[in-house]
């Protein structure tokens, strides 16, 4: 059984401005100890998806569709039930640790006030466990830190003491909404080999948001493009690297910066924002290989090459874009 399953998920944003649909339509999934990443530009929808998977969408949300995470459905699931399965089965990271710890308590009593509340322990168990969290997420001298204060730590420690917590109950699934982008490459790198030892040694499940394609590159399993809400192209990662076959994920690849140098291509134009059901690809008027029925219909998602998928009526290599 899959950890998560999402399945023609659609939230939407009624606005002064007329409704958003932020995301539409988006099916995923994520097995047992595997980093699933979830790419695109600003404004794709990756945030307001995790929230949704997280049941942390504004009130003003409308969601549809159906998540399950170990086969529970999640979206029927009343308040109270949902607060208890937040916070033990499935965590959060975000990207700003500091928005998310609070500053007037010291770590060792929030990581512990995770372990009382969730897992029964008592207030002396639950110091000892917290310093067992902490030096699982590598943060020295372990013991002396717990009665810090978050001002106290560094970025990338406070990151870590973020993980602490996330893991606090062995959760099924952690969703990391850009967990490194705050943090200088070195801290990052460190964040992420903490990511890779909590799949491999606990069998965690990592839903992973990022727009950096060398993070996806690094630790990611499989990857899913999002484009305005829809998940355009998705596969092993790999695979999806060395042979992409949207004109987005092309697209993408290309803007990657490189060390010492700016960006090499941009995508021109904007993430649109959807007002109503596409009746056309969505990526189509920012699309160097779009035609006539590009504009006539939404793309079906189509297999590309085992275990790779695409919606796109022109799939193909970065050459067929060139030519
Ligand atoms: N609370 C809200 N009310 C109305 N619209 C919203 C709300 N939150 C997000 N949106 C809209 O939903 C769309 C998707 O936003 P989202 O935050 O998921 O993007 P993202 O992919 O996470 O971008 P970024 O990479 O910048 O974090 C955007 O058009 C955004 O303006
Ligand atoms: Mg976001």
């Amino acid at each position: 059984m899959n950890v998560l399953d999402v399945q023609d998920l659609r939230v939407r944003f009624d606005t002064d401005e007329g409704p958003v649909l932020a995301v539409n339509g988006l099916s995923l999934s994520i097995a047992e100890s595997e980093v699933l990443a979830v790419v695109g530009e600003s404004g794709c929808g990756k945030t307001v998806t995790a929230l949704a998977v997280m049941g942390l969408a504004p009130a003003h949300a409308h969601i549809d569709g159906s998540i399950r995470l170990a086969g529970t459905e999640l979206t029927t699931l009343p308040d109270p039930e949902l607060r208890r399965i937040r916070g033990r089965d499935l965590a959060m990271i975000f990207q700003e640790p500091m928005t998310s710890l609070n500053p007037a308590f010291t770590i060792g009593r929030q990581i512990g006030e995770v372990l009382v509340r969730h897992e029964g322990l008592s207030k002396r168990a639950a110091r000892i466990r917290t310093v067992e969290l902490l030096d699982l997420v590598r943060i020295p001298s372990a013991a002396r830190r717990l009665d810090e204060y978050p001002h106290q730590l560094s970025g990338g420690m406070r990151q870590r003491v973020m993980i602490a917590i996330a893991v606090a109950c062995n959760p099924k699934l952690i969703i990391a909404d850009e967990p490194t982008t705050a943090l200088d490459v070195t801290i990052q790198a460190q964040v992420l080999d903490i990511l890779r030892q909590l799949r491999r040694d606990l069998g965690t499940a990592v839903l992973l948001i990022t727009h950096d394609l060398g993070v996806v590159a690094d630790i990611a399993d499989r990857v899913v493009v999002m484009y305005a809400g829809h998940a355009v192209e998705r596969g092993e990662a790999e695979a999806l690297f060395t042979g992409p076959q949207h004109p987005y994920t092309i697209g993408l690849l290309g803007a990657v910066p490189r060390p010492g140098g700016a960006r090499l291509t941009e995508i021109p134009g904007l993430v649109p924002v959807l007002r109503e059901d596409p009746r056309a690809c969505v990526f189509a008027p920012r699309c160097a290989r779009a035609a006539d029925d590009c504009r006539l219909e939404m793309p079906p998602v189509r297999e590309t090459s085992a275990g790779q998928f695409a919606a796109c009526l022109h799939p193909g290599p970065k050459e067929a874009v060139l030519s």
